[in-house]
């Protein structure tokens, strides 16, 4: 049975549901699991852990930087154990060749580079936004050709069966063994 850390950053929310989520799929396998929020959890990796996923959202181009700061910090730990990232954007809906820059970025930035990568669609969620940020985030969606600018209610992009689907990848090479 593995023991694994689920630090996040999210801002809106989106990426916190997706770090619980993947910590229910792994306790549901029989392992332990824990999300905890980088905002408040410091940026130290709490001893114990046998395996960590990082997931992070995306806003103006970057990832969050107490994620970048946590990362730098804990680079050795997360190069010795089996480790993942999951990045969430909404250009990861449609726009994968951007999604994947924000990563590239993030990675040249922290100097880590995960063996697992997943790439997931968050959220348009309008009715959690501010003015200004509702009226930024519509002129995006609208620019983009987006259909869904009605402002009134949220879009959730999130692929939950991705989401399951890489979890279980990441569980299986756990087991696999040493060379597979
Ligand atoms: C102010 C703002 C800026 C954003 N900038 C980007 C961006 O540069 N690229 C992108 O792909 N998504 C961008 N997004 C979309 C977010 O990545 C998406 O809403 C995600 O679900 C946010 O995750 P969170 O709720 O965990 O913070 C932005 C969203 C907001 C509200």
């Amino acid at each position: 049975m593995a023991n694994i850390y689920v630090p996040y950053g999210s801002v809106e929310g989106q990426t916190a549901q997706i770090a619980e989520y993947i910590a229910e799929l792994i306790r549901a396998h029989g392992h332990q699991a824990e999300a905890a929020d980088l905002k408040h959890a410091g940026d130290t990796l709490p001893a114990g852990y046998d395996c960590v996923i990082v997931a992070a959202s995306v806003h103006m181009g970057k990832h969050e930087g107490f994620v970048t700061d946590f990362v730098k910090k804990n680079r050795g730990e997360l190069d010795r154990l089996p480790s993942a990232l999951v990045s969430v954007s909404l250009a990861a809906h449609g726009d994968e060749q951007s999604a994947e820059g924000y990563v590239e970025k993030f990675e040249e930035e922290t100097g880590w580079r995960p063996a697992h990568v997943g790439l997931f669609a968050g959220a348009l969620l309008y009715t959690h936004y501010n003015f200004i940020k509702k009226r930024i985030m519509k002129k995006i969606a609208s620019d983009k050709g987006s259909p869904d600018l009605d402002t009134t209610r949220d879009y959730v992009y999130t692929e939950w069966d991705g989401v399951q689907r890489f979890t279980e990848d990441f569980l299986a090479g756990l087991s696999a063994p040493a060379g597979q």
